[in-house]
């Protein structure tokens, strides 16, 4: 696996490759300590493209706290043994002075209201800062995909809304979630659950496959009451539980008012949030 830390340098060795080829670079943003669900959004751009990008940077302009910065974990070390066991081909790990140059404008959208809801609502600013880097990154890696993980859906659905409106030729992929054997979702923060609490984690995705059969029987209201009345009963500590227009993330009521619509909710174990959803529908496109 190579390794970049320069634009300059990772764009010479893109240009090279590309040169008399048709070449798709499949291109994996991260902030590193990776985990499956990561290695994963790695394998599905392998099996697509020619080449494989992951980045690692710890973006600060997606973090309100700056002790949550400071905090956040970093073993690169680690992280890049599973990317080169993974079979990436580049590392792109940047310093903060690469991808904000002095005199570069921060690029900014008007998120439309994706930006307010469920996670925006207590991270104000978290998806401007996750669009500004996105956004910067894309053009510095110029991919021909971009594979994301659907465990973030309000990420997914925010950089779905940017390429929209940048008029991106980028082809957005979601990764399915990666789930442990008893249907919890991946994540670096499950090894925080005490042995009770993780066993109690499973709810979330019971909940979740059981508000995809209900729905074919009950309304949204009701399929989503009935999620919420199961996990309290289930002593579940919960955030949130919304069913949402899939793009907008804005609440539906009526099966018939979007093409896609996903149930995402956030539930708290030993007081670790734990983030999961469910897409109920998703019309074919095209
Ligand atoms: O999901 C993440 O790890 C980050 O939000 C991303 C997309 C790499 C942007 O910093």
């Amino acid at each position: 696996m190579y390794l970049f830390k320069k634009v300059e340098d990772l764009q010479a060795y893109l240009s090279r490759h590309q040169e008399g080829s048709i070449l798709s670079v499949g291109y994996v943003p991260t902030m590193g300590a990776l985990h499956q669900g990561h290695l994963e959004l790695i394998r599905r751009s392998k099996e697509t493209c020619t080449i494989t990008v992951c980045s690692i940077f710890v973006n600060p302009t997606q973090f309100g706290d700056a002790s949550d910065l400071d905090n956040y974990p970093r073993p690169i070390e680690t992280d890049i043994e599973q990317l080169e066991a993974a079979g990436c081909d580049v590392l792109f790990l940047p310093s903060a002075a690469e991808v904000y140059p002095k005199d570069m404008a921060a690029f900014r959208l008007d998120l439309q209201g994706l930006d307010q809801t469920m996670e925006g609502a207590s991270r104000p600013g978290h998806f401007d800062g996750v669009v500004q880097v996105v956004h910067r990154l894309l053009d510095i890696v110029q991919p021909s995909h971009l594979f994301m993980g659907q465990k973030d859906y309000q990420q997914f659905a925010v950089i779905k809304y940017m390429l929209q409106q940048i008029k991106s030729s980028v082809q957005l992929v979601r990764v399915p979630i990666v789930r442990e054997e008893d249907g919890l979702a991946m994540s670096s923060r499950n090894v925080r659950l005490s042995e009770i609490g993780r066993k109690q984690a499973t709810y979330i995705s019971k909940a979740l496959r059981q508000a995809k059969k209900d729905v074919a029987e009950y309304t949204l209201e009701e399929t989503k009451a009935r999620a919420v009345a199961f996990l309290v009963a289930n002593g579940m500590d919960i955030d949130y539980f919304e069913i949402v227009d899939g793009d907008t993330l804005q609440s539906v009521s009526n099966w018939d008012d979007a093409p896609v619509i996903t149930a995402c909710t956030v539930v708290r174990v030993d007081g670790v949030r734990l983030l999961d959803n469910n897409v109920l529908k998703e019309l074919e496109v095209g």
